[in-house]
């Protein structure tokens, strides 16, 4: 039974544990400004904070790391008229199908998580069982728009292919088309943004030391400062991609370059080819300080008015629940519920 046609919907979101890096801003909002901008797509926008507290989050922060995303957001281009930009504890419709999908994963899809496996370690028992049911929650987040489409980086692609497998399985149990097979977006060449001292992991807002990542409002000093000291290696940077192989360090920095630029990261070899340290990291600083200035100094402005921010996203919260909570009163039906 066809139970509906999907419009082409996008939806992503971002956790507000932490200040947002140079990962954040390359790997998805980059993309999701393009995206707002295409008239053939919707575009839906969230700060997850409620994927936040899967991990300890002191109150004060997450009020303020919550209002950073959002200003972020903005100033990078999202508009609150355009796209849907909203706080999902404000939609009840998140958790409640959070609940109903985590019924239909299984304890075997969700063992095989790898973000999962990074952040518990060796503490498995101790990590709380949200941080363990997290992917259930986060597939919610994108059928409870029936979202065609989810802009995000790499790290995030196994959520959404998970996602796929709970939406296929609801859809085969119940016998219905109801949840539609969302595609993950990860284009362009900074979708895995590392760690600027140790080129195998991750560039994140939660590393050890901050001088391995950049933050969305660092001043051109600590960007200068962190470029200069990131690692890098003893060699010139080669003319062309193949040169990059076995160099995580040298690939990452020529990558965050194309990021910034919009340029692919060939292009950026065949005008750095045979340049040492010395004279492509100021590049990249200036660069990254000329990309990023006007978005920081545009968020510290936002944020200094906390109660306009904080209207925003009550504003899109109501938009985001009219497209919710008929989707998730289907989706009760569909399973029965008497209500
Ligand atoms: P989060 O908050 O860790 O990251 C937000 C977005 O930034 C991307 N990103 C990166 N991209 C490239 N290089 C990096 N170093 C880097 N670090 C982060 C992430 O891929 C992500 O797109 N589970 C999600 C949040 C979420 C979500 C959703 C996303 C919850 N529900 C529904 C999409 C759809 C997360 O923890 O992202």
């Amino acid at each position: 039974m066809i139970d509906q046609t999907f419009p082409q919907r996008v939806f992503s979101g971002i956790k507000p544990s932490g200040g947002l890096t140079l990962g954040n801003y390359l790997g998805a909002i980059k993309r999701w400004v393009e995206m707002q901008e295409d008239p053939g797509y919707e575009t839906v926008y969230c700060v997850v904070d409620m994927h936040a507290v899967t991990v300890w989050q002191d109150p004060a922060d997450l009020t303020r790391a919550t209002r950073e995303v959002a200003a972020a957001m903005i100033a990078s281009g999202i508009d609150p008229e355009k796209s849907i930009l909203f706080n999902q504890c404000r939609v009840p419709a998140h958790a409640e199908l959070g609940w109903l999908l985590s019924c239909v994963a299984r304890v075997g899809w969700m063992n095989r998580m790898t973000q999962f496996k990074d952040k518990a370690g060796k503490n498995t028992e101790k990590v709380s069982l949200g941080l363990y049911a997290y992917p259930a929650l986060m597939a919610a987040d994108i059928l409870a728009y029936h979202a065609t489409h989810v802009p995000v980086g790499e790290d995030q692609k196994q959520h959404v292919e998970l996602t796929r497998d709970i939406a296929s399985k609801f859809n085969h149990d119940y016998g219905v088309e109801f949840f539609p097979m969302t595609e993950p977006v990860i284009e362009g060449p900074a979708m895995r943004v590392m760690n600027l001292r140790d080129g195998s992991k991750k560039m994140s807002k939660s590393g050890d030391s901050d001088m391995e990542r950049i933050n969305m409002l660092d001043d051109a000093d600590a960007i200068a400062k962190k470029f200069k000291k990131a690692r890098s290696d003893a060699e010139e940077l080669p003319s062309e991609v193949a040169g990059l192989k076995d160099r995580p360090e040298a690939k990452n920095l020529v990558d965050i370059y194309a990021g910034l630029t919009e340029r692919d990261t060939a292009d950026v070899l065949a005008e750095f080819g045979g340049a040492g340290w010395g004279k492509f990291k100021p590049a990249l600083a200036d660069l990254a300080v000329e990309k990023l200035a006007p978005v920081s100094d545009e968020m510290r402005r936002l944020l200094d008015a906390p109660d306009e921010l904080d209207a925003i996203m009550a504003r899109g919260a109501e938009r985001a629940a009219g497209v919710a909570e008929p989707i998730l009163a289907r989706t009760f039906e569909i399973m029965g519920f008497v209500r």
